[in-house]
């Protein structure tokens, strides 16, 4: 649906800092991005902001030496590391008489290539046109388009594009009509699973830290799965059988540094999988020499959606490239906490923090490991404490023993006072017959380990 680029565009990047230099990983990963969205890369230009300016976010001997590099390296296209108000973004534009897109709008446009669902390309749609809204005010005619050129541009459409503010509302209310009709449909379907029970397990992790490959190993599923960075933006669920049990098991979309704010919101049902969840696999790079880093970021995006508090098994993938390290680097990538390099897949629960796994979702080592940990989902849709159970309900005290669920027993004058420890589908099921509701307390305080 979207036109892309035959020839492939040319980008040069610019990247603002403040202070000492950009930090190589920050301009690696804008790289990335750009390689991402399809552009090839022609060179970088750091650009030192102390004071941004107003007009352009660089100053004019900056601007002198951009306009120099994109003349020697022929780019088409101008990227910058940082967010443009839409006059800087036009001012940038005139004055290198290229076309300039900013971090927001390079993301978003690696999203619309992405999308597959109804539901993912609405809420791309949405996002760029908003994006675009205010960009759109005096309109593009101080820009010749760019033949071919497509980054930025890809999406809405160029026709899109001329139109004037008042389609453009138009075109986003009819387009958040839908996509309420589509959540509205989302979540009956949400319903359904909850009623079927099964806990909820969300891979969660920076973009291309291999939920993709981890999600097909665990289901047998072909979610695609490639060297590309949010190759996953849909939410992909599947049901999985795991010791003792089943789990909903749901891939996301991958997280980034500085994710930006409108495309948090315009994710948010892609994301309420991770918050809706009973727990989360948060899968991390392990060969990533940023991995402590990529996990806070994964950890602030994660509070920022509401799903901070929900547990959490650290899953570090790609042990394989790990192993094949020499030692130097093998030392360099030692774990924080002390432990050794890992060479095999293994579970380690320290006293302090979250569990982790090590695990090569590519190889399939440590799949069982992962099974087991997901087997512990189940358990937090345990539920335990004391009921007391009157004396002629004879027949729930029975069923409750047949279950395995009384760990203690008492009896009082009225009947029996109960330590129950049970699944919280059997005590709803209970809960439905004679007597039940002696459960309530159970059934519906909150859900989670004692
Ligand atoms: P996003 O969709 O961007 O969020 O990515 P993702 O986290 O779903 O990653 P994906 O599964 O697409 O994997 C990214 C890349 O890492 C692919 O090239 C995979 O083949 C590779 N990969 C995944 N798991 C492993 C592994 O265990 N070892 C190695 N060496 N590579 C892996």
């Amino acid at each position: 649906m979207f036109d892309r680029s035959r020839r492939g565009e040319t980008a040069l990047l610019v990247q603002p800092h403040s202070g000492g230099p950009a930090a190589p990983d920050v301009v690696e990963e804008f790289a990335e991005l750009a390689r991402s969205a399809g552009a090839t890369v022609v060179a970088s230009v750091p650009a030192r902001i102390d004071r941004p300016n107003a007009a352009m976010l660089i100053g004019s001997g900056k601007l002198e030496e951009v306009m120099a590099a994109c003349e020697a390296t022929g780019a088409d296209l101008v990227l910058v590391n940082h967010p443009l108000s839409p006059g800087q973004e036009r001012n940038l534009e005139k004055a290198l008489k290229r076309r300039v897109v900013d971090r927001t709008g390079l993301i978003l446009d690696i999203f619309s290539q992405r999308a597959q669902s109804a539901e993912g390309k609405l809420q791309v749609e949405l996002a760029q046109l908003r994006h675009m809204a205010t960009r759109l005010v005096r309109g593009w005619t101080h820009l010749e388009r760019q033949r071919g050129g497509s980054i930025g541009l890809r999406g809405p459409g160029e026709t899109q594009l001329e139109t004037d503010r008042r389609l453009l509302q138009k075109r986003v209310e009819q387009l958040q009509k839908r996509l309420d009709k589509v959540e509205v449909q989302r979540t009956q379907m949400r319903r359904a699973r909850v009623r079927s029970e099964l806990p909820r397990v969300s891979l969660v992790g920076y973009t291309n830290a291999g939920k993709s490959t981890l999600f097909n190993a665990l289901t047998g599923a072909e979610a695609y799965a490639a060297d590309q960075l949010f190759a996953t933006l849909d939410p992909t669920v599947r049901r999985i059988d795991v010791p003792g049990g089943a789990v909903v098991l749901a891939d996301t979309v991958g997280f980034v540094r500085d994710l930006p704010h409108e495309l948090v919101a315009a994710f948010r049902s892609t994301l309420s999988e991770a918050r809706e969840a009973d727990l989360l696999l948060h899968v991390v790079d392990a060969a990533d020499p940023l991995r402590d880093e990529r996990i806070a970021q994964v950890d602030a995006v994660l509070a920022e959606i509401g799903a901070g508090d929900i547990p959490q098994v650290l899953v570090f993938n790609k042990i394989d490239r790990l192993a094949a390290r020499d030692p130097e680097c093998a030392d360099a990538h030692a774990d924080p906490a002390g432990d050794p390099s890992p060479v095999g897949p293994r579970i380690d629960r320290p006293a302090q923090g979250r569990t982790r796994a090590w695990i090569s979702a590519r190889d399939g080592a440590g799949l069982d490991e992962v099974r087991a940990l997901l087997a512990e989902a189940l358990d937090l849709r345990h539920v335990r404490g004391e009921v007391a159970v009157p004396a002629d309900a004879g027949r729930l005290r029975a069923r409750l023993h047949a279950l395995g669920a009384v760990r203690q027993e008492q009896a009082t004058e009225a009947g029996w006072r109960l330590h129950v420890d049970l699944p919280h589908d059997e005590a709803r099921r209970l809960f439905a017959q004679p007597h039940g509701e002696v459960l309530r307390g159970l059934v519906e305080g909150p859900l989670g380990p004692t």
